[in-house]
């Protein structure tokens, strides 16, 4: 019954995501603010019209979060849905084959920034819940909260979150911000790993010099950072920061024997990214290499001169931003100082450096041994017919380890997007079967839920 609402209303949904894809919710960029203010009110009136019974828009220091409950039973348990109506930068805009806030369904996948990353994801809860309403099947009682920031670190919601543990009181968190294997393969994601970020300043000379008058006799800071990012990894491309590995959880040979088990194919990997070869840390397994192993990667780099044609200079400054993917037991705060400390020693004295800190977020492993994982693979296995794998994902969010933390609560990462949707790329997209499947899927959690979970 619930599938026939979902079958006949699936051109409205269809037509009712594309509306919110069309406002740019770039929460980076700043001058994209009023649109993503405008999101969050279109956030806000779609569960109102689902049929949310409060619906609030709650102000922050930085962009607003929604918030929404529906409370049918205080003897049932109660699910809270997290997601982010905000959305990474579209750039580089060239690169996209149709407009990325003019969504278009090609090859049966919506083309758009935040196709799947994540207002698409978010939207089949939205409409899950609707088709849970209008066909009288909502088992338990539930609160969404939609975030505004997750794409620049979450840290407003943290705050949100410590300041409202009464009224987010829930017994478990549902979250579709991850991936599945494959259309095929389904599965959940049992791992997030954290995040330190950091930007970096190198200074030489104080003030630009003509290459050919200086060159050679004083620090290059564009060459100088280059060495010193160099130096941030051996050979074997282990971290060589002192310390960096010190807390990093070592998994026995039966844990990483089961994680081999999921399945993986090495040729389609590297076809999919055009590779001849692949790169990584020594003794681990690409599958590893993502989810297990912390990493270091420089995300941007800058400095000296980029325009037309060629100018002989000698640069005053250079600048990189770094990122480093963490892993359970590893805390951000700790690994950003070890870095800090490291990146400043190996500085030769003809140069300064300066180390800013950005947002991070701490790794989580979520027990795949719970009622609400029974109840997540069973809604999958109802729906894609196949039992679902559990895989420990390289991505981060930042607020489920704080949901853990804060408000004592484990999170189901029920994610139906795939790898080759391109998030945080030019020509993201999202296929209209892991729309649909999710919206499907859905119910069934909510519903083994309500059954498996003893208040
Ligand atoms: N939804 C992603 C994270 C993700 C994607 C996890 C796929 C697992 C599988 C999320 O929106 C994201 O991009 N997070 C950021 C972290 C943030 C602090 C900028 C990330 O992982 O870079
Ligand atoms: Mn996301
Ligand atoms: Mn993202």
């Amino acid at each position: 019954m619930i599938n026939e609402y979902i079958n006949s209303h699936k051109q409205r949904f269809l037509d009712e995501l594309f509306e919110l894809l069309r406002i740019p919710s770039v929460s980076a960029d700043p001058t994209y603010k009023n649109d993503v203010i405008n999101t969050a009110d279109a956030v806000a009136s779609s569960l109102k019209k689902a049929g949310a019974d409060k619906v609030e828009i709650c102000a922050t220091e930085g962009y607003p979060i929604v918030y929404a409950e529906k409370m049918i039973d205080a003897s049932k348990p109660t699910i809270l849905v997290y997601g982010h109506y905000d959305v990474q930068p579209a750039d580089p805009l060239d690169l996209w084959h149709s407009k990325p806030f003019d969504p278009v369904v090609k090859n049966d996948k919506i083309y758009a920034r935040g196709a799947c990353d994540d207002k698409g994801q978010m939207f089949m809860h939205v409409k899950a819940f609707e088709a849970m309403i209008q066909t009288n099947t909502l088992p338990c009682n539930v609160k969404f909260m939609i975030e505004g920031e997750e794409e620049v670190g979450s840290t407003n919601l943290g705050i949100f979150v410590n300041k409202n543990v009464e009224k987010l009181k829930a017994d478990i968190i549902l979250i579709s911000d991850t991936g599945i294997i494959a259309n095929d393969i389904p599965s959940i994601t049992v791992g997030l790993r954290g995040l330190s970020y950091v930007e970096v300043e190198v200074t030489g000379p104080n003030r630009d010099l003509h290459s050919g008058l200086y060159g050679g006799a004083v620090a290059n800071p564009i060459n100088i950072l280059c060495q010193m990012i160099a130096q941030l990894k051996n050979d074997k491309n282990h971290i060589t920061i002192p310390g960096f590995y010190d807390d990093v959880e070592i998994l026995s040979g039966e844990e990483r024997a089961e994680m081999a088990k999921a399945p993986f194919n090495l040729d389609a990997y590297k076809k999919a990214l055009d590779l001849s070869d692949i790169h990584g840390e020594e003794g681990y397994s690409t599958n590893e290499r993502t989810s297990i192993r912390p990493t270091l990667d420089v995300n941007g780099i800058w400095g000296g001169y980029t325009g037309e044609g060629a100018k002989t200079v000698i640069a005053s400054k250079a600048y990189a931003k770094i990122s480093m993917r963490l892993v359970p037991h590893q805390n951000s705060d700790k690994i950003t100082a070890l870095f800090a400390d490291y990146f400043s020693k190996i500085a030769p004295p003809s140069v300064k450096v300066k180390v800013t800190p950005h947002h991070g977020g701490e790794p989580v492993v979520t027990p795949s041994n719970s009622i609400a994982y029974k109840a997540a693979s069973m809604a999958m296995e109802a729906t894609f017919g196949k039992k679902p794998v559990p895989v420990r994902s390289g991505g981060s969010i930042p607020i489920v380890a704080m949901f853990k933390s804060v408000l004592g609560l484990d999170s189901v990462l029920l994610g139906f997007g795939l790898d080759s949707d391109a998030i945080h790329s030019p020509n993201e997209s999202y296929g209209l079967f892991n729309f649909y499947k999710g919206i499907e899927t859905i119910p069934h959690f909510y519903q083994n839920f309500s059954e498996l979970y003893k208040k």
